[in-house]
């Protein structure tokens, strides 16, 4: 299996905090990565500076091979690499449809000379719109289709933010906390979803997430990132065991 993301000494500064520091790491293609770490341990920040929005102090990343270090967030999702957030990002006005529409990416309507020719943008707006259903029915959620973002649940919402990789279809898909604070069903649903997008599909995943417990089922390899810097690494059943995992992550919070 080829390698379709590779990190090499990446560091991201905020003033004098090195929040990601000297990261290196690479991930096969169709693989499912888990990042983890306490809070404040630079995962965000991490998976910013692949997705482009933070720009990288030092070091390289290459997608596919190709050198995408520091290129804007619109550029790296048309190559194919897409990040979905910790706290979900909608139009809140808007329905849950129209929310996933706006992830379409082939919209010729949108040219301004394009606009004035249906037969230019007539099949691709078809196209959205069963993609639309699709991905409504693949992820159960038909029943919210015209609810406005604002109304839907904090479980609906991490659904919705999920559901817009499906409209988008990155090849590499970047998640940040996708079942953070929502029932363990769902979280277990959302990650057979994930499952299921990796060997029907053949996307490729790196899902940062605290809720190790319902996680660790259904990944192939850990990073655990400390002070932004990688402390071990490992298939789940050999990182689990590590004693310093426990120290700086699982340990009692002071009294
Ligand atoms: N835009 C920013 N400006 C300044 N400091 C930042 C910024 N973003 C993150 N930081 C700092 O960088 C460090 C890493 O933050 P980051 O959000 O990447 O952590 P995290 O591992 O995602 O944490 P959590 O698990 O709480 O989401 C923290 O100390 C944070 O305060
Ligand atoms: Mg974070």
């Amino acid at each position: 299996m080829g390698t379709i993301l590779k990190v090499e000494k990446l560091v991201k500064k905020f003033g004098n905090l090195r929040a990601v520091d000297n990261v290196s790491f690479e991930v096969p293609e169709k693989s499912i990565t888990l990042l983890i770490g306490p809070n404040g341990s630079g995962k965000t920040t991490l998976l910013n500076c692949i997705a482009g929005i933070y720009k990288p102090d030092a070091g390289k990343i290459w997608f596919n091979g190709k050198d995408i270090t520091g290129r804007q967030p619109h550029e790296i999702v048309n190559m194919g690499i897409m990040k979905t957030f910790q706290i979900p990002a909608v139009f809140s006005r808007l329905s849950l449809a129209e929310n996933l529409l706006v992830f379409y990416r082939k919209n010729p309507g949108e040219k301004l000379i394009n606009s004035f020719f249906k037969k230019r943008w007539i099949n691709e707006e078809k196209l959205a719109t069963l993609k639309l259903f699709e991905t409504v029915q693949t992820l159960e959620i038909e029943s919210q289709f015209n609810r406005r973002a604002n109304e839907l649940s904090g479980g609906q919402l991490k659904l919705l933010e999920y559901s817009k990789l499906l409209m988008a279809e990155p090849t590499l898909c970047l998640l940040d906390e996708p079942v953070g604070s929502i029932n363990p069903v769902l979280a277990n649903k959302i990650f057979s979803y994930i499952t299921e997008a990796r060997n029907n599909m053949g996307k490729t995943f790196i899902i940062v997430e605290h809720r190790l417990d319902i996680a660790v089922k259904y990944v192939d390899y850990i990073y655990v990132l400390v002070n932004g810097r990688i402390l071990c690494e490992g298939v789940p059943e050999e990182v689990l065991k590590r004693k310093e995992l426990y120290e700086v992550y699982l340990s009692p919070l002071p009294a």
